[in-house]
């Protein structure tokens, strides 16, 4: 077994659940459908997330929304990724009974598509504070556990992450998640592991890395370098699914 099984997989504990492996597979839209979520989690991915569902299309109950929302009874941790900017929207969403299937709230707080930060969602709201806590806040009513995945800002010389990473705890996260390149490089360039490791730093609750983890030898470097409580694997993973096999130890049923 490889350098990361051996020094450091471990189970990952967010808020009152526990994921079987620290080795998550990112949301991917137009991939991380249920059957794909079945695949990683049978070779060890300790949590697989749906791909980011707008709260407004939820609200609406459009059928491309309902079905990103749609999980298996046994899938173990059925974890939501949304998007959106308002917080008043969480909050109408949280009160209503969309959510009665989902054990996990992770909000999208880095997609950087242009239009999407624009509209002040995504990697907006890093550097929208206020804004940002009203929508952990909102999630956190529903007495779900709470993520949130961000990037460093905008741009690495802009970014406030030990900032924003202090808003999420103070506000209620469980968990945060630091994909480590600026929202302007979108999926390529370098992973600021430097960011990551900020964020790490500056609070309690667990972080995750991500970004550019295409190996074990990839996944160890990350928790070594950052300190970090676990990674979360994107096209890598999409690509070869076994990885979460090699770094957890476990084998497809
Ligand atoms: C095609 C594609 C779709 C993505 N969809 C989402 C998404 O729905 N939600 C999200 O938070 N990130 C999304 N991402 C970002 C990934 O979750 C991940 O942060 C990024 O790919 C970096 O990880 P990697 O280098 O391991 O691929 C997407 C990335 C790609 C390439």
């Amino acid at each position: 077994m490889g350098v990361f099984y051996e020094n450091y997989c471990r189970r990952l504990v967010v808020g009152s659940l526990v994921a079987p492996s620290n080795a998550l597979m990112a949301p991917i839209y137009g991939c991380t459908n249920v059957e794909f979520r079945r695949v990683v989690e049978n070779f060890g991915a300790g949590i697989a997330f749906t791909e980011m569902t707008h709260v407004e299309c939820l609200l609406k109950k459009k059928e491309s929304a309902l079905e990103c929302a749609r999980f298996d009874s046994d899938e173990k941790i059925k974890a939501l990724q949304l998007i959106g900017g308002e917080p008043d929207l969480f909050r109408r969403l949280v009160e209503g009974s969309f959510l009665e299937d989902v054990d996990l709230i992770d909000v999208n707080m880095g997609c950087a598509v242009p239009d999407i930060v624009r509209s002040g969602r995504g990697c907006a709201l890093v550097h929208d504070l206020p804004r940002a806590s009203q929508i952990v806040e909102a999630c956190k009513k529903s007495g779900k556990a709470v993520s949130v995945k961000c990037r460093p800002g905008m741009t690495l010389k802009e970014g406030r992450v030990a900032e924003f990473a202090r808003m999420c705890e103070e506000s209620g996260a469980d968990m945060l998640t630091v994909h480590g390149r600026p929202g302007e490089m979108r999926h390529e360039g370098p992973v600021s592991y430097d960011a990551i490791a900020e964020a790490k730093a500056s609070v309690r609750i667990p972080v995750v890395g991500n970004g550019g983890v295409c190996t074990e030898a990839d996944a160890a470097a990350m928790m070594r370098e950052t300190g970090v409580d676990g990674i979360m694997i994107g096209r890598a993973a999409v690509e070869n699914p076994e990885i979460f096999g090699a770094l957890t130890g476990k084998s497809e049923k």
